[in-house]
């Protein structure tokens, strides 16, 4: 499966050897949406929280954007949250947690990606009753080459398309509150925020039926 999105950029299933892509992207929006590359030591990281596992543990749902100059972009989704997030507590992080430093509890101390160390060998999981109309979750991000060409809008109607077409009833994103350019994308596509006493505060949550 291919989608032409014009251009020269496509959408075509991601796979294990877009790993490095996969990272990279995700560093280079990783910081609301912006480039993370100045506050990150490991490069890979963010990567491996937020990108490579949804290939490796729910690869029907994992695309990436292919432009001239190579991966430029991904949507990736799960459709069960709690299921996909009990895999990646028991079959992900804790392999990752081995291979990685421990920069233990105390923050103050924290720098570069310590922060990510950290949440690889805590990882949170949020998933309140507030989301069960919304079990299905995704995300999506692109380099700054490929944005503005509709082609964020046309990987997510594809990705929510295959989610529908798996029997997710609805779907969720989680954004942070600095990134206000993504808000207004979702907005766009459908979205609306999610308020409810039991949702943290440091994300925002956003959902639509499908
Ligand atoms: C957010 C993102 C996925 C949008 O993708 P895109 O390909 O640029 O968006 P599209 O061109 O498909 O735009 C679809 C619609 O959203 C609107 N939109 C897109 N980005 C917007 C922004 N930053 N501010 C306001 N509206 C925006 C477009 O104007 C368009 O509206 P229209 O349908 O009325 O024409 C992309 O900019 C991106 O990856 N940003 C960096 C990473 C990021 O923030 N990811 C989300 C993390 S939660």
């Amino acid at each position: 499966m291919e989608l032409d999105l014009g251009g020269g950029y496509r959408l075509r299933p991601a796979l294990w050897n877009d790993y490095a892509a996969l990272c990279r992207v995700c560093l280079k929006t990783g910081d609301a949406g912006k480039d993370a590359t100045g506050r990150e030591d490991d490069p890979d990281l963010l990567g491996l929280i937020y990108a490579v596992p949804y290939q490796a543990l729910a690869p029907e749902f994992a695309f990436v954007v292919e432009g001239p100059d190579g991966v430029c972009g991904y949507v990736l989704g799960a459709l069960d949250t709690p299921a996909f997030y009990e895999k990646l507590e028991v079959e992900w992080f804790p392999a990752l947690a081995a291979r990685i430093g421990d920069p233990g509890p105390d923050e103050s101390r924290w720098q570069g990606s310590d922060w990510a160390r950290h949440a690889i060998r805590h990882p949170e999981f949020i998933y309140p009753e507030a989301l069960q109309a919304y079990p299905a979750h995704g995300h999506i991000d692109l380099l700054e080459e490929a944005r503005g060409r509709g082609i964020g809008r046309r990987a997510m109607e594809h990705l929510m398309g295959k989610l529908a077409a798996a029997g997710a009833r609805g779907m969720h994103l989680q954004v942070s509150p600095r990134n206000r350019g993504a808000q207004a994308f979702y907005r766009k596509l459908g979205f609306a925020v999610l308020r409810d006493w039991e949702l943290p505060r440091h994300t925002v949550f956003m959902v639509r039926g499908l």
